[in-house]
């Protein structure tokens, strides 16, 4: 059976609300995550075309409580503030997202809901928020039927519905509800993943793959193509299936370099899949690009201190012109002075974000 008619048949005994006086609160902060293979392209309902790979951020991250109340009438009744203002496309995209998995919460239509999110990252700064927004709602909602029902008290459980809802709500958001290396998306080859659900996946030889990530701004301007759109021209993509295959292909490469401690391997994959993924963005009809002048010069003085040094450097891209720089944490004093003297230049207002590998959410109080 799958896990969405698993929870269809679940949520009947989750209709109906025992009426309780006052109000209750859960909390989560949950933080983004940073595609090493990448996600694009998917289908109904939200199933990526191919597995992807991430590992969890630790500084940048979405802190959401909701406070919530019976309600007696037909709802649910949202209230919702990001960084203490009523920002309206949130509370929209917040709507949809209730809506699209009510059949798996039924019980938010009793309910009233007070949701406060705030960012740890500045909203304006480019880096996309719906992995740790989405996965923080839907770590939020699980609480709450936790709360409610007492269903999910195996944590394994619990963290995997909350991975199910977290992806209806966006697709890279359903890795978010682990720490470490997380991989979304059935592959053969690879026991226990889904394309439902993401799962954890355990690296040997820990130390070596404890990796810091330092994200830098190139620009933080809104994207001209969004994240959506550009999942959306997957479908007529020339390129398409190989882009699946190679995807599939690169989800093993990887955890074999990290296995093997082949560092030129896992560098080599990791630089492939942000340069394929503009590629296919360029390739796409109408075709376009996020990069942006800062971007490449920034990739290209990776290169060259990779070279210069030995030391090991990878660089990733988002769906946008930010360059994230994946290191060792081990050398991070090198990283930060080849930061420091060649790549800041070229970050916008000399910003960037010193994140790294983390453990995943955590239930506030
Ligand atoms: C390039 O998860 O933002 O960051 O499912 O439409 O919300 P939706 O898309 P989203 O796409 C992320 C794309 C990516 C690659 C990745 O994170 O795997």
């Amino acid at each position: 059976m799958s896990l969405s008619e698993k929870y269809k048949q679940a949520a009947m005994s989750l209709q109906m609300v025992q009426p309780f006086e006052g109000s209750r609160h859960v909390g989560w902060k949950s933080p983004s995550n940073i595609a090493l293979v990448k996600y694009w392209g998917k289908r109904e309902p939200q199933i990526p075309q191919n597995p992807s790979m991430s590992f969890t951020l630790s500084n940048s991250f979405t802190e959401t409580s909701i406070e919530y109340s019976f309600y007696d009438k037909s709802g649910p009744k949202i209230h919702f503030t990001f960084e203490g203002k009523n920002e309206l496309a949130f509370k929209k995209r917040i709507e949809r997202f209730l809506e699209s998995i009510i059949e798996y919460v039924p019980f938010v239509k009793q309910l009233e809901l007070k949701i406060e999110s705030v960012n740890s990252f500045p909203h304006s700064s480019g880096i996309a928020s719906s992995a740790s927004g989405m996965s923080a709602m839907a770590l939020c909602l699980v609480s709450i039927e936790n709360q409610l029902f007492g269903t999910l008290r195996n944590k394994s459980e619990f963290f995997e519905k909350a991975s199910f809802l977290a992806r209806l709500g966006s697709g890279s958001a359903a890795r978010s509800v682990y720490g470490g290396f997380v991989v979304w998306g059935k592959h053969e080859r690879l026991a226990d993943t889904s394309d439902e659900v993401a799962v954890k996946v355990h690296v040997p030889g820990k130390d070596m793959w404890e990796l810091g990530d330092a994200i830098l701004i190139t620009s933080s301007e809104k994207k001209k193509v969004s994240s959506s759109a550009g999942h959306d021209l997957m479908d007529h993509h020339p390129y398409a299936e190989a882009r699946y295959e190679q995807a599939r292909e690169h989800v093993p490469y990887l955890l074999e370099a990290m296995e093997a401690n082949r560092d030129e391997l896992f560098i080599r994959v990791v630089e492939n899949e942000a340069l394929s993924l503009h590629a296919l963005m360029v390739n796409s009809n109408p075709g376009f690009s996020l990069m942006n002048n800062n971007t490449w010069s920034i990739l290209e003085k990776v290169c060259d201190f990779r070279k210069d040094t030995g030391i090991f450097i990878a660089f990733t891209l988002d769906a946008g012109p930010n360059v994230h720089l994946i290191y060792r944490k081990k050398d991070k004093v090198q990283i930060k002075k080849f930061i420091e003297e060649k790549i800041i230049q070229f970050c916008e207002n000399g910003y960037w974000i010193d994140d790294e590998m983390g453990g995943g959410p955590v239930e506030l109080n």
